[in-house]
């Protein structure tokens, strides 16, 4: 068995932190999701991996190299274009073969992995497995129909009117038999051959499709809330370790982690936590449930729930709360004469004020 692990898309949706780098590289407990994806396929005992890129090509492979780091083999496919996941299924067709895959979406993030779907698709061998979850906006999604069995009767991509709340998740278990049905559809009212539309056609010959429903589910919508959710989530699970420097003023409670060079001192950090390498945390007070990347420099400032991206800054700032913060930012209070809020705020920024 194979996998095939979707990386491309344009790069450039209008998402808050997507707006300048690939959107599989968002990270959560400071990793990129990507990864995630990749250790669930590793865990799963695939090792032949084909890597869909596409405009962020070099960004994914600065980031994943030949795969090793994760005990994989990895092949890169370009796609030209971004034509839709069918397409990518066509563009990989050589290095498919006639194995059976898993197709995984990069941006996906699934809690618990893969591992079981695998090995019961591997047992089992259905012509299609999909996996499904109930979301709160289904219209964004593909959405299944179930029957009054439990049998998936129709899917529709980005339906206006969902029939269902339950969305196809971006993880897809495929025989051969994939291959004649993104051969067969033509392209969506968006200009993308959907997968959607191949497990469809599948259905529609009487072909063997399932459907696992599930929990634990995240993709980046661009939704801020979510997004420290799920960072939540995975810091409850990251393994504590102090790799970098704590002095003896400071004070590390709960499962924390800090990595190679980060320097804290002064400061009191509660878990669960992740400090970034290379991070200098002083005279400060980081919460639970806080992810600060790497090179990141919090001084005299209490930051709790939130996510802060690669060399950002907050110094002389009380408190920070339920924020996600990007790279190279910049957070100090204002001088104190004239009395105002001084912004320079990027495209698509959201700012909550306190006064
Ligand atoms: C794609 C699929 C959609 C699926 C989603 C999951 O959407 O077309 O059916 O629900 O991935 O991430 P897209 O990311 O292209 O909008």
């Amino acid at each position: 068995m194979k996998a095939l692990v979707l990386s491309g898309g344009a790069g450039t949706r209008l998402r808050p932190i997507t707006h300048t780098s690939a959107k599989q590289l968002v990270p959560v407990a400071n990793k990129p999701v990507l990864f995630y994806g990749l250790e669930a396929i590793a865990d799963a005992g695939i090792t032949e991996v084909g890597v869909v890129v596409g405009d962020t090509a070099d960004e994914i492979r600065k980031a994943v190299g030949d795969g090793s780091a994760f005990g994989l083999e990895v092949t890169y496919i370009r796609q030209d274009a971004p034509l839709g996941l069918a397409h990518a299924v066509r563009v990989a067709r050589e290095f498919l073969g006639d194995d059976d895959f898993v197709m995984y979406l990069g941006d996906n993030f699934i809690v618990g992995g893969v591992t079981e779907l695998v090995d019961s698709f591997r047992t089992e061998r259905p012509d299609a497995h999909i996996l499904l979850t109930p979301v709160l906006d289904p219209s964004a999604f593909g959405v299944a129909e179930l029957d009054a069995e439990g049998r998936v009767s129709a899917l529709v991509e980005k339906p206006e009117h969902p029939k269902s709340d339950l969305a196809l998740v971006g993880v897809y278990l495929f025989t051969p038999a994939i291959h004649d049905a993104v051969l067969a559809i033509k392209p969506s009212w968006r200009g993308e051959l959907e997968i959607t539309h191949a497990i469809q056609w599948l259905i529609d010959e009487g072909r063997d499709v399932r459907s696992t429903t599930i929990s634990g589910y995240w993709k980046d919508t661009g939704n801020v809330t979510d997004m420290l959710e799920v960072n939540r989530s995975v810091l409850e699970t990251v393994v504590p370790d102090v790799l970098g420097t704590v002095d003896a003023d400071s004070e590390i409670i709960g499962r924390v982690r800090i990595e190679k060079g980060a320097r804290i001192t002064g400061s009191r950090v509660v878990g669960p936590a992740i400090i970034g390498a290379d991070a200098v945390i002083t005279d400060s007070y980081v919460g639970p449930f806080t992810s600060i990347s790497e090179g990141c420099h919090i001084s005299d400032s209490e930051v709790e729930y939130t996510i802060i991206l690669q060399n950002s800054a907050l110094t002389g700032v009380r408190r920070v709360e339920a924020s996600l913060i990007g790279r190279d930012v910049q957070v100090t209070p204002a001088p104190r004469n004239p009395s105002a809020h001084r912004f320079v705020l990027g495209d698509h920024s959201k700012v909550q004020i306190s006064s």
